[in-house]
């Protein structure tokens, strides 16, 4: 059960009156290794930074330069003024374009000269919010991809050899179709009219950082057992210790259909225009305002490589963009973290041969990869393979002629031998750096204690939510025995001893995402009635997952977030034994990492007082808590977490 002290001890953290005002937590200089000796953030100025955390998108109100300053939009990032980026422009000038050409071309450039220009910073204006629903998921949409033309083929479309700029605009005006109107027009309606970024320039944001006011206190003082710098005083995050966001290129980047990229089976499904608040890279320089080090983000493949496969042709554009990106973000003494793949498979090898469903997509892959690795060689120094191998699988779209009782299984041989060919060639090239994967989801709790079912639906649920990639790949190159026993190689292809050879190894720490929990417990059927028949709602898996206790009271197992995310919780009372037994399932030299994390205030779209929705209670005790108990993870259990990754820096 909770215990109430350690809430309201945590609570004092969050609605103290004490918090120096427009607080800026100070941070590292730019270090040119991960390994920093001072990197040592006090809880206390993480509850500071972290009580600022949800205003900070709603209530500043310092607008005073704005009104007396022009911004220059054709202003462009040439000049420099701190040592650190001089040496950032240096090293850009070693591209194949120059700085000048490449300013007019590119968002996300990195800071220029005279910073006082910048105006507004992008937080919610003054007034309030006319109250909206959240849109929901089109229907017409979702039938569209599983039966339009990606859904129906069974690969096989040749789009040529042809890669010019002329090719690649009649890729996207035959493939690329408006969402939210009939199920027809999917078929090959031509567009042509994918959004553009509103601008061009980057503004460069002001240094220091200013953070917002503090709100006023939530709760009278007796109701605080401790004043918050007193709160778990005697711990502090470890020297190295990585303390920031995460975002995936879907969700910010501006250039749908610009710079060169291709689309990918996202623009395809969805029409989805990006943005960046107000112009700035400010999102960055806010992150290291707030005391975070580290950034990690998600690239394009097909802005790097428009077409997708091996022998088509490098997008120099896309390579110079996430270079600037990674060196702006080390002039901000923000570590940047590259994922070579959030589930935005390009839409021409989808096409060509129905994306992951073919090994295929393994050399592809790896020439991609390879491609990155070879250009930010020093510049990224952790990255990821995969993000999510388990959501991606299950719910991409899968070719005509593989049912969801394959494809699922097809899709992560397919991944696996990818990101272990992947991995090998990082080490033969010798990057410097680290490597490893994403994992999600959470291993369990028996929904009764001592009763052998409710374990036995625990180990199912471990196995293949998280052991069918960590497994093979942290420990024996095979997959879990528990998911061997139950699938035939039909739908389980069997990797031969050379590739388990391959597999086995290929991640230097652990990453998980880690937002909620569950108890579990046998399926209705029984295991046995369940694993036999393929109908069965609950098959594979086969375990039932509940979110509250046995016990007559059955109280919840964690804090829920918004109603419409309900994957979403406060686990604080999980996050210690997950990581702990994480650790010992699959043991790195490199730690384990809680690559994202996040909670969302509950109905805070349809506030209509800006009051209620900057007050943020929720998530601010979200942020505590489960932090909280990351550090009593480190100092009482002794479990070797290295850094933290909130989801999500940007909206999504
Ligand atoms: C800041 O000032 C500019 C110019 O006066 C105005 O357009 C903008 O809305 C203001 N921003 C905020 C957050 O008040
Ligand atoms: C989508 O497909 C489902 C299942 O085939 C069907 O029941 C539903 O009516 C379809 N929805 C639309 C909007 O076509
Ligand atoms: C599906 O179709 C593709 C392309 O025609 C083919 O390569 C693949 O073997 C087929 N898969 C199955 C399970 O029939
Ligand atoms: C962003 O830049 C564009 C083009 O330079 C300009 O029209 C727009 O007003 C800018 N927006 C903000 C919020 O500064
Ligand atoms: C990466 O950098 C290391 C150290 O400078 C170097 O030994 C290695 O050859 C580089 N690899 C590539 C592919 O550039
Ligand atoms: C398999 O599961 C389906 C769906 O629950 C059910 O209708 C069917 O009766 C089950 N078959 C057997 C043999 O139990």
């Amino acid at each position: 059960m909770p215990s109430g002290l350690s809430v309201l001890a945590l609570l004092a953290g969050v609605v103290t009156p004490t918090i120096a005002r427009n607080v800026v937590i100070p941070r590292q200089e730019a270090q040119s290794s991960s390994s920093s000796s001072d990197a040592t953030i006090p809880f206390s100025a993480l509850s500071s930074a972290l009580a600022s955390l949800g205003p900070a998108v709603t209530t500043f109100r310092s607008n005073s330069s704005s009104s007396s300053s022009t911004a220059d939009p054709s202003a462009t990032f040439t000049s420099t003024t701190a040592s650190s980026t001089s040496e950032v422009s240096g090293r850009s000038s070693s591209t194949t374009r120059s700085d000048a050409t490449a300013s007019t071309t590119t968002a996300g450039k990195g800071p220029q000269s005279d910073c006082s220009t910048t105006t507004d910073l992008g937080w919610i204006p003054s007034g309030l919010p006319t109250p909206t629903l959240l849109p929901t998921t089109n229907a017409n949409a979702i039938n569209a991809t599983r039966t339009g033309p990606l859904g129906n083929h069974n690969g096989g479309v040749d789009l040529g050899s042809d890669y010019s700029s002329q090719a690649l605009d009649k890729f996207w005006d035959d493939w690329v179709s408006e969402l939210g109107t009939s199920v027809t027009k999917y078929h090959r309606k031509k567009v042509g009219d994918v959004q553009q970024p509103p601008f061009r320039e980057v503004y460069c944001p002001p240094q220091p950082y200013p953070l917002p006011e503090d709100p006023p206190a939530l709760f009278p003082d007796y109701l605080m057992t401790s004043p918050p710098e007193n709160v778990l005083t005697q711990y502090k995050f470890p020297d190295g210790f990585l303390f920031g966001w995460a975002t995936a290129a879907q969700q910010w980047e501006g250039a749908v259909r610009d710079d060169g990229k291709g689309p990918t089976v996202w623009d395809w499904a969805a029409r989805f225009p990006g943005f960046i608040v107000d112009n700035t890279t400010s999102d960055i320089a806010r992150l290291a305002a707030l005391g975070g080090n580290v950034y990690s983000f998600s690239a394009f493949w097909t802005r790097v490589l428009p077409w997708g496969s091996a022998e088509s042709p490098v997008n120099q554009a896309g390579i110079d963009f996430y270079r600037n990106l990674a060196e702006y973000c080390w002039s901000q003494g923000v570590e940047p973290v590259l994922t070579l793949f959030h589930w935005d498979t390009p839409l021409a090898l989808q096409l060509k041969y129905g994306g992951f469903a073919s090994e295929d997509i393994i050399d592809d892959y790896v020439n991609y990869a390879e491609t990155m690795f070879t250009a930010y060689n020093g510049t990224i120094k952790k990255w990821v393979t995969f993000n999510e191998p388990v959501v991606f699988c299950s719910q991409s779209t899968f070719p005509g002629n593989l049912t969801s009782l394959y494809y699922p299984y097809t899709c992560s041989y397919h991944l696996t031998l990818a990101h272990a060919k992947a991995v090998r060639r990082f080490r033969e090239l010798n990057i410097q750096g680290e490597i490893a994967f994403k994992s999600d989801n959470f291993i369990g709790v028996p929904w009764r204690e001592g009763n052998e079912d409710d374990q036995r639906g625990v180990d199912r649920h471990e196995a293949y939510q998280i052991g069918i990639f960590a497994e093979p790949i942290y420990n024996s190159g095979d997959w879990p025995q528990i998911i061997k026993d139950d699938l035939p190689p039909e739908i389980l292809p069997r990797f031969t001893d050379e590739q388990k050879e391959l597999i086995k190894g290929t991640a230097d720490f652990f990453a998980i995402d880690g937002y909620r929990v569950g108890y579990v417990t046998a399926p209705p059927a029984g295991f046995e009635a369940c694993i036999a028949n393929t109908s069965d709602p609950l098959w594979p898996v086969c375990n039932q997952v509940n979110f509250y206790e046995s016990t007559p009271y059955a109280w919840g197992l964690a804090d829920f977030a918004d109603p419409r995310v309900p994957w979403l919780q406060n686990t604080w009372r999980y996050i210690r034994g997950f990581l702990k037994d994480l650790t010992q399932r699959y043991p790195t030299n490199g730690g384990i990492y809680l690559s994202e994390f996040g909670f969302a205030e509950p109905e805070e779209n349809e506030q209509a007082y800006k009051y209620i929705v900057t007050t943020d209670t929720k998530r601010e005790l979200y942020f505590l808590s489960y932090l909280g108990e990351v550090l009593k993870a480190i100092h009482e259990d002794g479990t070797d977490v290295r850094g933290t990754f909130a989801w999500s820096l940007v909206d999504k």
